[in-house]
């Protein structure tokens, strides 16, 4: 079966807001047009966003359905929002699955912007699972 990628609309939004709450997932202001999602039959199987922060690009809420996993989705959606970007601002992700972003060039950092370590610090007290900020090495832009 074959999945496809869009933007997202804003009718994907409540089934993203209701998945994002189960995965814990930061889905806070959520906007359509900072989604990608992907469709498998015309249903919805996986999201990320693309946040534009003041001094970074953030990868954040992404998800891909349990049945799906390990069959490059994920970095399809990885993809096609790095292809949004600008190379002027460094790529950050606050990942709970450092293995996933390692595979896409990510390296762990200590060294981050204001929003990058507000986002970090709202994960920690709002998530129970363990989160690292990741930076996206240069030259891995696609
Ligand atoms: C993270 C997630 C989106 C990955 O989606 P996916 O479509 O399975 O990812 P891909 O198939 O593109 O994986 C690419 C590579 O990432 C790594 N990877 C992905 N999942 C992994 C896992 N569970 N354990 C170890 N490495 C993993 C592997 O190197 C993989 O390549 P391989 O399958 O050839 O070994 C999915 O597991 C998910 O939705 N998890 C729950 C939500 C979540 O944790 N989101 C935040 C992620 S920081």
């Amino acid at each position: 079966m074959s999945v496809t990628l869009r933007e997202a609309r804003p009718e994907d939004l409540a089934v993203i807001e209701v998945v994002a709450a189960r995965e814990e997932l930061d889905n806070r202001q959520a906007r359509a047009e900072e989604y990608v999602v992907a469709e498998a039959d015309g249903v919805l199987i996986g999201f990320g966003r693309l946040l534009d922060h003041p001094e970074a690009w953030e990868i954040a809420c992404l998800y891909v359905e349990p049945g799906r996993r390990r069959r490059r989705i994920g970095t399809r959606i990885v993809r096609a929002l790095l292809d949004r970007t600008s190379a002027e601002k460094p790529v950050y992700a606050v990942a709970g699955m450092p293995e996933f972003f390692t595979a896409l060039g990510f390296v762990p950092t200590e060294d981050m912007p204001a929003s990058i370590r507000a986002k970090l610090t709202y994960c920690r007290r709002h998530f129970a699972g363990r989160v690292i900020v990741m930076r996206l090495e240069e030259g891995r832009r696609p």
